[in-house]
């Protein structure tokens, strides 16, 4: 079991995940799991499609993913982490940003990820210690030193109103940063980190299997990834701040955290 043979396995899960997501873009039907939370057959049925991918491969490890999935194995060292469609309210409304990802862990540390944007059929790829790839080709985070020059983006709880604290967070870095937006994909905002497409993301309501395989990702393409206030990131928290690891990383956590 080689790193290259997950990271092959995850690619062609999520390019066949993308395939069945733009399969069922004309003919899904929206369910809510609660408030504003939605789920399509296209969500299920992408990640039946990993799942058996992956599981057909490796029987033995453990897996976790957004849509009820979650076998666990004590006596493995590998945990797939799965969101087969992360930007599900982009995909309802047919709005073209929303992606597959998928991670892996080894006893805890991630290790692996893979993200397909089907829309412009651009795979990104990670392994610890072995850079980043976007289509095989190599990628690395900006240059983007202050603040001021930068573009952010932020995600916002579903259903956030005004007196959200994560509001306030979005206000207080939007005059000193050259935008904040609000795109809708956990994943695909970290490999626009990755890319320099973006120079910083943060959000505070993230689950794994929104950041586990783009946090390696990040990482490996030289950004630096952080809970809001710079203490160690941790795939089990809802708070991350991913930047190109440049300074804008300590003046962002101090506009976010106020220390
Ligand atoms: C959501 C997206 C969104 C983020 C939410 C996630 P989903 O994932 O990543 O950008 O702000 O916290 O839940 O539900 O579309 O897979
Ligand atoms: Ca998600
Ligand atoms: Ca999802």
């Amino acid at each position: 079991m080689s790193e290259a043979e997950f990271q092959a396995t995850a690619v062609k899960a999520a390019r066949t995940a993308g395939e069945v997501l733009q399969e069922w873009s004309q003919k899904f039907t929206v369910s809510e799991k609660s408030r504003k939370n939605l789920v399509t057959e296209a969500d299920v049925n992408a990640q039946d499609a990993i799942f058996r991918i992956i599981h057909d491969r490796y029987p033995d490890h453990s897996f976790l993913g957004e849509e009820d999935l979650a076998v666990e194995n004590a006596s493995s060292d590998f945990r797939w982490i799965i969101d087969p469609l992360d930007g599900t309210t982009n995909y309802v409304h047919r709005f073209p940003y929303y992606g597959v990802s998928i991670g892996l862990e080894e006893r805890g540390e991630l290790k692996i990820g893979v993200i397909f944007d089907p829309n412009r059929d651009e795979m990104f790829t990670a392994i610890r210690g072995q850079g980043a790839f976007m289509n095989g080709e190599k990628i690395e985070s900006s240059d983007a030193d202050l603040l001021y020059d930068s573009m952010c983006v932020a995600s916002l709880p579903v259903g956030a109103t005004g007196g959200e604290p994560q509001v306030a967070q979005f206000l207080r870095v939007l005059p000193q940063s050259r935008s904040v937006q609000r795109t809708g994909s956990a994943a695909l905002n970290l490999c626009y980190v990755a890319c320099g497409r973006v120079d910083a993301y943060w959000s505070g309501t993230l689950k794994p299997w929104d950041q586990a395989a783009g946090v390696v990702i990040v990482e490996e393409a030289g950004g630096r990834v952080t809970k809001m206030n710079r203490d160690a990131f941790d795939v089990e928290q809802p708070d991350l701040l991913a930047s190109n690891g440049k300074a804008i990383h300590d003046e962002l956590a101090e506009l976010l955290t106020g220390s």
